[in-house]
């Protein structure tokens, strides 16, 4: 006996390989918080009062597994709206983060705020990601740039978790900007990082996976390998912000370090595309920043289609380059800038944002076993979440096997 099924529903299950996995009338049954049974209706035996507690006649719609965002930087101090207003009169992001803004100004705001603040500004936040079905999500350190600082953040990322209705994974990204104190010694700032900061996260229990930024605004390759030694030697998993604004070789680096994912990868050359097919590293599209900046340099969504790279879609939810908190509109923008299909961008948010965290034994698609983690959308195409904007047709989520909210 299940605790829980549902039936008059379409499934995409994101499982398989047909667009989508699409069972159009599906059954899906929950146990003990797991998906227990998933298939078509036709297939279940027997009377369905029987083979369950509670039965929900869906009445129709579509069943996903629930969305995850796996690359946001949604724990920070302050708003960057002047930013905006400056870009908008011709300066260039770059330009703003050379003159100490940018990054830096973020920093500054959140040295200032409170452990309280920064949970209530991100909590404020996080809601319509929630609202739209998104039970897992990563976030990052990387304005504290401080020892305090970063460890406050990664406080704020773990009480998220335990509030708030999602999963959490935090990753810890020291390696953002150069900080003011260290300005004029980027090495000894990495030195800095590897040696006190994340060993003091890591030993307080804060940190899932290390990230750092690579690019000419940040910090170079060589100071990128020297994270990832220090996150090996806690086995700890690695991603990189890649190619965002330059092609430095990131992508192949964090390839040959076997990097969770790359993310941004706008200017992503052959040689980091053959080198992440062949690590398996997850290609992080992040089409709000792109948006945001006025970019206009495309990442090669064909040629890593065609090498078989898995291509995830997250907000990349931050206050300066994709102030975005919409998860839908993301996979709208993927569509429409980066050339995705609808089933590609759901993908994006499910099973391939899932690899990119490390979860996909226990999250991304429905497959028995797998955590009940699903979304009951008021939709008739599956393609329909990719198409409007603005438009959240989330009815319930479903949250270990419990429909948490009804919209
Ligand atoms: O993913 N590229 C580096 N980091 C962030 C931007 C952070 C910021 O501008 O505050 C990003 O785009
Ligand atoms: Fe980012």
């Amino acid at each position: 006996m299940w605790d829980s099924l549902w039936v008059d529903v379409g499934l995409a299950t994101m499982a398989g390989s047909t667009p989508y996995g699409r069972i159009e009338d599906g059954a899906i049954a929950v146990k003990n918080g797991r998906i227990a049974w998933v298939g078509a209706r036709a297939d279940l035996t027997g009377p369905i009062e029987g083979l369950a507690s509670i039965v929900h006649q869906a009445d129709g719609g579509w069943i996903t597994p629930a969305l995850i965002d796996c690359h946001t930087h949604i724990v920070h101090g302050g708003q960057r709206a002047g930013e905006f207003e400056r870009r908008l009169m011709g300066a260039s992001y770059a330009d703003i983060a050379r003159a100490g803004g940018g990054i830096l100004s973020t920093v500054n705001a959140t040295r200032r705020a409170s452990e309280e603040e920064l949970l209530a500004a991100a909590t404020r936040r996080l809601r319509p990601l929630l609202a739209e079905g998104v039970t897992a999500i990563e976030i990052k350190s990387g304005y504290g740039l401080d020892l305090d600082t970063e460890l406050k953040m990664l406080r704020v990322a773990r009480a998220i978790e335990a509030r708030l209705p999602v999963a959490v994974t935090t990753t810890f990204l020291g390696a953002h900007a150069v900080p003011p104190e260290w300005m004029n010694d980027a090495d000894g700032y990495v030195d800095f990082v590897c040696d006190e900061v994340l060993p003091g996260a890591v030993e307080q229990g804060l940190v899932d996976q290390v990230d750092a930024f690579c690019e000419g605004i940040a910090f170079s390759p060589a100071q990128v390998a020297r994270v990832f030694e220090a996150a090996a030697l806690f086995k700890l998993p690695v991603k990189l912000h890649a190619e965002q604004l330059s092609d430095l070789g990131g992508a192949a680096l964090a390839a040959a370090a076997g990097a969770l994912s790359a993310d941004h990868l706008e200017y992503l050359g052959p040689d980091g595309i053959e080198a992440m097919a062949e690590s398996g590293t997850v290609a992080v599209l992040l089409p709000g920043a792109f948006f945001t900046l006025q970019e206009t340099r495309r990442p090669p969504v064909a040629r890593l289609r065609k090498a078989g790279v898995p291509i995830a879609v997250a907000t990349d939810s931050n206050p300066g380059s994709s102030p975005v908190t919409s998860l839908l509109v993301t996979m709208n923008m993927a569509c429409v800038l980066f050339g995705l299909t609808p089933a590609e961008a759901l993908a994006g948010t499910t099973l391939n944002a899932a690899r990119a965290l490390g979860l996909q034994n226990d999250r991304g698609s429905l497959e028995v076993g797998k955590v009940a983690d699903f979304v009951h959308w008021a939709i008739e195409e599956p393609a329909e979440l990719a198409y409007r904007i603005g438009f959240n047709p989330c009815t319930t989520v479903i949250r270990n096997g419990v429909p948490t909210l009804a919209g």
